[in-house]
């Protein structure tokens, strides 16, 4: 699906290849960060914030940054990894094939995307150009560590009853937790914040399975999950 879909122009960009960040770079790029940007009093302020975040040099081939959106104090926020393609044309998280088998699942489990607060542990777009497409390049663990600022920030003020990490990235960038998403998945966490936190696989995984069988097998895994989270983010909400 994903390979399928049509390909896409991004914005031109003076900007060059995607510089590394040199471990010994960190501490004083998270500190101007910090220094730059004050914490945001709001959402709103977060988003505008984030659109002249140059902390990292992801931002010099992305269109634009795409904040979380979605609703403020809800019952779940689900975190994904970072923008793909369309999200980052379009300004807007889990908008492309990822986001589309996203709310099929969560249509399934019984949940509406409106009540959820959606967001990623990456803001900006990170590719690498094949012909004229753009694909998909991990994050390396610098560039999580670096957007980790955005994110909490934008969790501390959605207050979430419940987290949910969609995958390895986002994990990391969440919790300290050094196991595999797999045992990660049969447990409840926390995040270094201290929020409780639950991990489940991505979209885009089920989107690369090859056989038939286990994509409907996985992907009834991960409706599943997202069922069992909203039910724990109730009984969070109701012990209150
Ligand atoms: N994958 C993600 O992790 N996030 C998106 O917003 C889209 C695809």
């Amino acid at each position: 699906e994903m390979v399928a879909a049509k390909p896409t122009q991004p914005r031109k960009r003076a900007g060059a290849a995607h510089a590394k960040i040199a471990p010994g770079d960190l501490p004083a790029r998270l500190e101007a960060i910090a220094e730059h940007e004050k914490p945001p009093a709001s959402l709103k302020d977060l988003q505008r914030a984030l659109q002249s975040c140059r902390a990292c040099p992801l931002w010099r081939d992305a269109t634009q940054a795409v904040p979380g959106e979605g609703a403020e104090e809800p019952l779940l926020a689900l975190v994904g990894e970072q923008p793909g393609d369309q999200e980052d044309l379009a300004g807007h998280p889990f908008v492309g094939p990822a986001g589309k088998v996203l709310d099929r699942a969560l249509a399934e489990a019984g949940i509406n995307r409106g009540e959820l607060f959606v967001t990623n542990a990456v803001k900006h777009f990170k590719h690498e150009p094949r012909g004229k497409r753009r694909l998909h390049m991990r994050p390396n663990a610098g560039e999580v560590e670096i957007c980790r600022w955005w994110l909490a920030h934008e969790l501390t003020l959605v207050k979430p009853r419940l987290i949910v990490a969609l995958g390895a990235t986002a994990l990391q960038s969440l919790s300290t937790y050094k196991g595999t998403l797999t045992k990660a998945r049969e447990q409840t966490l926390k995040t270094r914040e201290g929020a409780t936190l639950r991990a489940t696989v991505h979209p885009s995984y089920l989107l690369r399975l090859p056989d038939e069988a286990a994509k409907e097998a996985e992907f009834a895994r991960f409706v599943a999950d997202l069922k069992d989270s909203k039910q724990l983010a109730e009984r969070i909400a109701r012990a209150a």
